[in-house]
């Protein structure tokens, strides 16, 4: 995002909206290396929570003797520490106003339109072919349409069995679900901008994490949100943080993807999604929670229950979608919610379409009660293509750092410099297409990261990996500077 807009935001919001304290911005700062000058450790520590988003832009950090006490410092070297901060365009500060973080320029361009050419290698698109099995599922339900045709064909709500079908998952996942509570859509993201539209009026505080899935940002922008950030990070959610900003701004609606979140790989635990539920009550908060890739699991071992699991008053909507266990181009997804919900969700669906297509819902049942066999064959094909791409990157790229998650369709990976957008700019010249980490940001921030999609086979990404390999020695031959230096 360029620096004069950020600064326009700060400056329609009188100069950072949002606050960090002392003792919890010590605490995050507290993560970093420390390093002699100790002003220059703290500064470098801080410019880096604002690439990565853990510290929004438009934050208004403490004043400079709060951090000072908090870090056990003299005054003069937090003095030093913003001073260098403001040098290198991190802070901005105005008298009376206080000092709050912005974004430096980071060269990071538009991206194209267009999708990739057809001998190109996407890895940033996160879909998976159609699982084996689909094509029948598909003649049978194109069988039973026979039983359909006499009718109107329109479902609403969603095809019968299949509500119950999805409701029966739930269960078996150990959440009671009754098919009364499933509202049927035409995939994830549908019920993720209805959930939105519905709850969310414009002015309204909406939390999302930092990075998440994009298109829910447009959802909650389209809306008129204004979005607030909690960083996560591929070992999970800062719990302080996430608690801090439920109560300081009680927004009105959060989305979170707490299994395998993309595109950190992140899993949140049991008690993890208790307090999560807790402050969302507290604060009046709707949550919003995107399972799209809750069904795949990469590694063994016990999963958490649904966060919804941990719902007493119908506060939290889920939303779910074959879209990764099955195939994209099967467009069903669903919201699970309360009985009322569901009502107000089918009448705020009437606006963009009626109903789902019959012969998708009908594949898609079939396909549910083979659903465990579909996991298993899913997390078998992941856990080859994520080794894979993993031991490519170990050999061609060592100084890049990759989480190791366990489950979901997506590395995210950790560069030694902040070059995302101009290395994604040259792989394209190189025939592969990584996502460059500001996609998945709120502000611009995260240019330290790249997502690859691990779900084409070994082979086509070793391939990707030698062209990313290329695209990268050209990069740091030809760097794109920020405005700016920038030490992170
Ligand atoms: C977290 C998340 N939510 C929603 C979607 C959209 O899913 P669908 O294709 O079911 O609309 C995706 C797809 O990438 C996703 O990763």
């Amino acid at each position: 995002m360029a620096r004069q807009s950020v600064q326009r935001a700060a400056e329609r919001s009188g100069g950072g909206t949002r606050r960090i304290n002392g003792r919890l911005l010590a605490r995050l700062i507290g993560e970093a290396p420390v390093e002699r000058p100790y002003y220059l450790a703290i500064a470098k520590a801080v410019s880096g929570l604002v690439l990565d988003g853990r510290v929004p832009s438009n934050t208004r950090l403490p004043a400079e003797r709060d951090l000072a006490a908090a870090l056990g410092v003299s005054r003069n070297t937090v003095t030093a520490a913003y001073a260098w901060l403001r040098d290198n365009r991190f802070l901005e500060s105005r008298q009376g106003a206080g000092s709050w973080t912005v974004l430096p320029d980071s060269g990071t361009s538009e991206p194209s339109p267009f999708g990739p050419a057809a001998e190109h290698i996407d890895l940033g698109l996160a879909a998976p072919a159609a699982v084996d099995g689909l094509r029948a599922a598909a003649l049978r339900a194109a069988e039973q349409l026979a039983a359909h045709v006499g009718g109107l064909g329109y479902y609403p709500y969603g095809l019968p069995e299949l509500r119950h079908a999805i409701a029966r998952r739930y269960v078996e996942r150990g959440l009671p679900t009754t098919p009364e509570q499933i509202f049927v859509t035409n995939g994830a993201q549908q019920g993720v901008a209805l959930a939105v539209d519905l709850l969310v009026q414009p002015g309204d505080e909406v939390l999302v994490e930092s990075p998440t899935y994009p298109h829910a940002l447009d959802a909650a922008r389209h809306a008129g949100a204004r979005l607030r950030t909690v960083g996560v990070t591929p070992q999970g959610w800062d719990m302080e943080y996430l608690v801090d900003a439920f109560r300081q701004w009680r927004p009105r609606l959060a989305y979170l993807i707490p299994d395998f979140q993309n595109p950190t790989g992140a899993l949140m635990d049991d008690d993890e999604r208790r307090v999560l539920v807790r402050e969302a009550r507290r604060a009046g908060t709707h949550l919003v929670i995107d399972e799209s890739v809750a069904e795949l699991a990469i590694d063994s071992g016990d999963l958490p229950a649904p966060v919804a699991a941990h719902d007493t008053e119908g506060r939290v909507l889920t939303v779910g979608s074959v879209a990764k266990l099955l195939w994209g181009g099967l467009r069903v997804g669903w919201v699970r919610t309360t009985p009322p919900m569901v009502a107000r969700l089918m009448a705020a669906r009437q606006r963009f379409d009626l109903a789902g297509a019959v012969l998708d819902q009908l594949t898609a049942t079939h396909l549910f009660a083979d659903v465990m066999r579909i996991r298993a064959e899913r997390s078998r094909q992941l856990r080859r293509n994520r080794d894979a791409l993993l031991r490519a990157l170990r050999e061609r790229l060592p100084d890049w750092r990759p989480n190791v998650p366990g489950g979901g369709l997506v590395l995210w990976a950790a560069l030694p410099q902040p070059v995302a957008g101009a290395l994604s700019a040259a792989a394209v010249r190189h025939g592969v297409h990584p996502a460059a980490g500001p996609v998945f940001g709120a502000d611009g921030t995260l240019e330290r990261y790249l997502r690859l999609a691990y779900t084409q086979p070994p082979d086509v990404l070793a391939d990707a990996v030698e062209r990313l390999a290329a695209a990268y020695t050209q990069t740091l031959a030809h760097p794109v500077q920020p405005r700016g230096q920038l030490y992170v």
